[in-house]
């Protein structure tokens, strides 16, 4: 290599290489925190337990790939279960029904209908029944501190430390149950709702800290998707005057808006975190556009079906799962499942875009490699280069 290259690779080099942290190396296990986006059976065992029952514990869902209902709230796979086959890890098992002797590859605390916020408080600060788990982010969270013991073996400090140097940490998407619970309980949409954004993403923003403390140097903060386009609130605010809609979607644009709001200040969150732990990889991943760039141009992504209907929907609300209804014939071409959630085919499309792509990761991140992609730090380059 002649020395002048050298000259200009070598910097580079360093560059780059200060790019990754300490923890840099392939992921060994998964946490993941969350509602149904996440959830791999959590909240369906609960509710057997309890006598009760959900839709979306019984077939059509799971049916596209297990062939059988495993409480995911798809048609099949999730986001986190793309991410797990891609780093070579079994999908993650739910916490609640399993054992601590299955965990070795991480464990799943997403219960769906979760809340970020407490249900106590939820329910003291808005006019609304609470029919969501309890089990909300905060109870998640000391879940996982009460398995610590049976988790990290040579004690607390360096036996955490050491495992989850390889692990990946997935804290989300959480917080959209806080605004369903007003928006679906006959509030329409006001202001109250707004001024939940501060609280939910605060408390986002505290747990976040709370695992950093704890040891975790690689995670994943997801933001909220474009709940406008939901065929779900598309079917509930239904509105004749077209000003209510976004003309390069058809998506309800105050409601896009909220979760948008949502997403910034998380990201400003997010940031500030990062000021206080330079060393850990804390990366926004931007669900949001990741799923409107496919309703933009759904044919593009193969989505032939209308991206306002779901694959399995009963007439305005979310019945599949129940006898009556009957889901599409193909739900690879349908961007929504239920009304409520995404088909696989979406999932599938979101998460080939973060890990193969490695889009919509801010900053971007090799999940293979555990690094930072130096990509997305082009100002640290001197303008030379
Ligand atoms: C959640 O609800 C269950 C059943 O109603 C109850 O046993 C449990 O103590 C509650 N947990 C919390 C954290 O409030
Ligand atoms: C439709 O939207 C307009 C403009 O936002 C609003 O004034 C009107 O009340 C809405 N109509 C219904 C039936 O919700
Ligand atoms: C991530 O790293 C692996 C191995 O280091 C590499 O093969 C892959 O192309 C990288 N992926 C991205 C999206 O940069």
């Amino acid at each position: 290599m002649p020395a002048a290259v050298i000259s200009m690779v070598l910097p580079l080099m360093l560059l780059l290489s200060s790019c990754s942290s300490s923890g840099a190396g392939p992921i060994t296990s998964i946490f993941s925190f969350g509602d149904s986006i996440a959830d791999t059976g959590n909240h369906c065992y609960l509710l057997f337990k309890a006598g009760k029952r959900a839709n979306n514990c019984f077939l059509p869902y799971g049916e596209t790939f297990f062939r059988r209902p495993t409480g995911r709230s798809c048609d099949g796979r999730l986001i986190i279960d793309f991410i797990a086959e891609y780093l070579g890890l079994p999908l993650l098992p739910p916490y609640f029904g399993g054992s601590p002797d299955n965990f070795h590859g991480g464990v799943n605390f997403a219960v769906g209908t979760a809340t970020a916020l407490h249900t106590d408080f939820l329910t003291s600060k808005l006019d609304v029944k609470i029919t969501t788990t309890n089990v909300s982010l905060g109870v998640q969270l000391d879940l996982f501190k009460q398995l610590l013991p049976s988790l990290c073996g040579d004690g607390i400090q360096t036996g955490c430390r050491h495992l989850f140097s390889k692990s990946l940490f997935i804290l989300g998407e959480i917080g959209g149950n806080d605004y369903n619970l007003p928006l679906t309980d006959g509030h329409g949409f006001n202001d109250d709702i707004q001024q939940l954004v501060p609280l939910v993403v605060g408390y986002i923003g505290f747990v976040l800290r709370e695992i950093i403390e704890l040891g975790a140097v690689n995670i994943l903060v997801p933001g909220n998707f474009p709940i406008g386009c939901l065929p779900f609130y598309l079917t509930k605010f239904r509105n004749s005057s077209s000003m209510n809609y976004d003309p390069s979607t058809g998506c309800l644009t105050r409601l896009n808006k909220l979760s948008k709001y949502h997403n910034e200040l998380l990201q400003a969150e997010l940031s500030s975190t990062r000021q206080l732990y330079p060393d850990v990889n804390i990366i926004y991943v931007d669900y949001y556009n990741a799923v409107f760039r496919i309703y933009q141009a759904p044919e593009q992504f193969g989505f032939t079906g209308e991206t306002w209907k779901a694959c399995c929907e009963g007439e305005g609300s979310v019945q599949c799962g129940s006898p009556s209804v009957k889901p599409c014939d193909d739900s690879s071409k349908y961007v929504n499942w239920d009304g409520l959630h995404f088909t696989e085919a979406t999932y599938g499309s979101v998460a080939r875009s973060i890990l193969e792509e490695g889009l919509f990761m801010h900053p971007s991140f090799n999940l293979s490699s555990s690094s930072r992609i130096a990509r997305d730090s082009g100002d640290y380059f001197p303008n030379s280069f």
